[in-house]
């Protein structure tokens, strides 16, 4: 498929089918801003849902923590960001960090700014962290949440915005250990990237040169995604020293030091900073899962997308829609599958072809189907499979259990 191509077809599918619209749409957009529709919702929960059981629930050395998107200007002093993030605009160096006053009174108005990473606000907290939890190094801080920056040039679609949602932790260690975490968190991320289904073939590792990496780091790994529009950032993987601990317990007098009891040692630990953008990841995962084939001497165009992600987990179709008997058997097993599954869809309009095709374009793992013989013969319903069409007759009791074994 042509890469040109392939990107407008992406962008026009997630626009009809109700995954992503350009923000503020109605007054000509907002640049750098993209809305989410319903199943483009569900999809990028999915995402943040894999990410967290992933990373947090499923360790035991990751904890969450959730901050605010404000924080005030001293934060971004110490952190180095008032200074250094900036892009180069002319002669000038922009910084791209939203600035805001909050609060009303002129005397009383604080300088915040919206917060272009995640990061200061578990480093902010580490010392309430060490108080609250007593945790044991080497251990990390997680988030998810919305990040903010006045990009000069927004572009291509969700890859270069202005606000985003970033997925990122800081992984808390003792100096002399880095390389061995940094690598540690380099093979999980190829991991992740595996697990969330994006094409590993077209990532690739590049090693930021000295003088390249952003002010805080002293090695970074980007890793790379061949989009259609070229060969550009997906993820990064820091080794951000113990800088920000550093500045943060300089500038605001408070001690960032962790106490070894082993060894009776105080010490400010040093950070391994796994940071995975969420848009980026939408928009791998569904460049990955874009299939376009032939089915019955038609075209089809079906996201193969895994059956965690699918915005919808199973779609219910009664064969006829004008059938009083069929509707009714339908609308039974759609409510059961929808209490297991939560995101099922109940579809009777047009016919059958044209519902597969609906929900191969949104990635809908399994359609099932009630017919004639469902309710009249056999209690049997039509199964069938996105990826390769197949169909299979199995028990209406055994349904669920079938379909769970099946979306493993
Ligand atoms: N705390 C580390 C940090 O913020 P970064 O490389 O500047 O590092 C992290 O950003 C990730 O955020 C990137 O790898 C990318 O996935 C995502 N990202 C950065 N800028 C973005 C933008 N303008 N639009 C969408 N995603 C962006």
């Amino acid at each position: 498929m042509e890469n040109e191509n392939k990107m407008e077809k992406i962008v026009s599918l997630c626009k009809r089918r109700g995954f992503v619209f350009q923000g503020s749409e109605i007054y000509g957009g907002l640049a750098g801003t993209w809305d989410y529709g319903p199943y483009g919702s569900e999809l990028a929960h999915n995402i943040k849902e894999l990410w967290w059981k992933h990373f947090v629930g499923d360790r035991e050395d990751n904890f969450g923590i959730t901050t605010p998107t404000l924080m005030p200007e001293a934060v971004w002093q110490a952190s180095g960001h008032l200074e250094n993030f900036t892009d180069p605009l002319g002669k000038e160096k922009f910084n791209t960090m939203f600035k805001v006053k909050a609060g009303a009174l002129k005397d009383e108005t604080v300088t915040a700014y919206l917060r272009p990473e995640l990061a200061q606000g578990m480093f902010v907290n580490f010392k309430n962290f060490l108080d609250t939890m007593r945790p044991k190094l080497p251990f990390g801080l997680a988030q998810i949440g919305r990040a903010y920056r006045n990009e000069i040039a927004p572009r291509d679609f969700l890859f270069r915005v202005r606000e985003f949602d970033l997925m990122e932790f800081e992984y808390f260690i003792r100096e002399k250990d880095w390389q061995k975490y940094f690598e540690m968190w380099r093979e999980e991320m190829w991991k992740w990237i595996e697990l969330v289904g994006i094409d590993k073939t077209l990532v690739h590792e590049h090693e930021i040169p000295d003088g390249e990496r952003a002010h805080y780091s002293k090695r970074t790994i980007d890793f790379e995604f061949d989009y259609p529009f070229g060969t550009r950032e997906l993820y990064g993987l820091a080794y951000r020293t113990d800088h920000d601990l550093r500045k943060h317990a300089a500038a605001s007098g408070v001690d960032m030091s962790y106490f070894d009891e082993e060894n009776k040692e105080k010490f400010i630990p040093h950070v391994i900073e796994p940071s995975m953008g969420h848009g980026r990841t939408m928009l791998a995962v569904l460049l990955s899962a874009y299939r376009e084939d032939e089915m019955n001497g038609e075209k089809r165009v079906y996201l193969a997308l895994k059956p965690a992600l699918a915005p919808v987990k199973v779609a219910v179709f009664p064969l006829l829609k004008n059938k009083p008997q069929l509707v009714e058997k339908a609308r039974e097993i759609y409510q059961k599958l929808k209490k297991e599954f939560g995101a099922v869809e109940f579809d009777d309009n047009g016919n059958i072809g044209k519902r597969y095709r609906r929900q191969d374009e949104i990635g809908t793992p399994y359609c099932v189907t009630i017919d004639f013989d469902t309710v009249e013969k056999d209690q049997m319903v039509t199964v069938r499979n996105r990826d390769n069409g197949k169909q299979e007759r199995v028990s209406e009791n055994d349904l669920t259990a079938h379909l769970e074994e099946k979306m493993l």
